[in-house]
């Protein structure tokens, strides 16, 4: 018979601590209507992945865009990706495990080498990051000689190797408005990279990449999203140029978190981003009326609580992420870059 070892163990010891840690889950979930129920159901994993990132020295880093479960379960630090590759270069720990997408990882691992870095789930397949390849732009270099190249950080490292700064929505439009060129190499997001064009005035060559999760939201389907006339909307960059128009205020994850940080009590906010990070303003600002946004972005979703579990406790190669040192060495330069705005 094979014996499927599906839940941690938990000693009878432990129980009156489970407990504990339902009632911790439930105060923190409860806001979006996590139940008691369904609190009990993941404590044994939310508990025991505490325990072994204690026992084994790791820090746990969470993009706004993963689920509930891990923000408030598990994670010691939650940010977007800019926010996350900073604080991996300031945290003491040379473990960490990262829940989020490859790109975002590798960006951790380029700046700190000496750290082993885990992911869960990998998410590989980012609709923007598989757009180019690192020979696409050596091509784009020689056909603008002088123009700097900006990358997105949802791009791979042998991108980000080629590039001369890498940004992230958070401070994308300050990096552009800092170049003294007026033609820039901006990749891969058209529609970012357009949006910023008509923000900036400057003039931007674009790469035909998109994500899907912002490129799938049309007018239909905003209009739908919208509940009452005077619910204020925040578009990403990364949405497409006809939404951007049509909204209040437009601007990368940083942005709307500053501006959850300062609404006024029962403003109605419309994020047009992931809706982990809708989940994550909800709960951190209750007095804000959060729309959803209901777009999902499926890579970040790869992670969940009995990946990361298995990955604590017996990682496999496949948790590991691991580059080649010239690229990490040549990539390094512009996501350091990238920490300076
Ligand atoms: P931020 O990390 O800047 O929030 O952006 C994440 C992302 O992948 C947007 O698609």
């Amino acid at each position: 018979m094979v014996v499927v070892e599906d839940t941690p163990e938990i000693r009878s010891e432990e129980f009156g601590l489970l407990e504990e840690e339902v009632d911790r889950l439930f105060t923190k979930l409860n806001p979006l209507g996590w139940t008691k129920t369904a609190c009990e159901s993941i404590a044994p994993f939310t508990y025991k992945i505490n325990q072994l990132k204690k026992e084994k020295g790791f820090k746990i880093l969470a993009h706004s865009y993963q689920t509930a479960d891990i923000v408030f379960g598990i994670a010691d630090i939650v940010g977007d990706s800019l926010a996350l590759a900073r604080k991996a270069t300031e945290i003491k720990e040379k473990r960490i495990l990262f829940c989020g997408v490859d790109f975002m990882a590798e960006s951790v691992k380029i700046l700190n080498p000496e750290k082993l870095v885990l992911v869960p789930a990998r998410g590989r397949d980012c609709t923007l990051a598989d757009s180019i390849t690192g020979e696409d732009v050596r091509k784009l270099k020689e056909e603008y000689p002088g123009a700097p190249v900006v990358c997105y950080v949802n791009t791979n490292a042998d991108v980000k190797a080629e590039s001369d700064i890498c940004c992230t929505s958070a401070n994308a439009r300050k990096i552009i408005d800092s170049l003294e060129e007026d033609t820039i190499i901006f990749i891969p997001d058209e529609n970012m990279g357009n949006n910023l064009a008509k923000i900036t005035g400057k003039k931007i060559i674009t790469w035909p990449g998109s994500c899907r999760t912002h490129n799938a939201l049309t007018i239909k389907r905003l209009e739908k999203l919208i509940l009452d006339d005077n619910t204020k909307t925040f578009a990403h960059f990364e949405c497409r140029p006809e939404i951007i128009e049509s909204v209040d205020f437009v601007g990368g994850t940083g942005d709307m978190h500053r501006y959850s940080t300062n609404a006024p009590k029962d403003e109605k906010v419309l994020f047009l981003t992931e809706q982990g990070f809708i989940d994550r303003m909800k709960v951190e600002y209750p007095d804000v009326q959060f729309e959803d946004s209901k777009m999902i972005c499926i890579s970040m979703k790869r992670n969940d609580l009995f990946s990361t579990w298995k990955a604590l406790e017996k990682p496999t190669d496949d948790n590991v992420i691991e580059l080649d040192e010239e690229i990490r060495k040549k990539a390094f330069r512009a996501v350091n870059n990238m920490l300076k705005y």
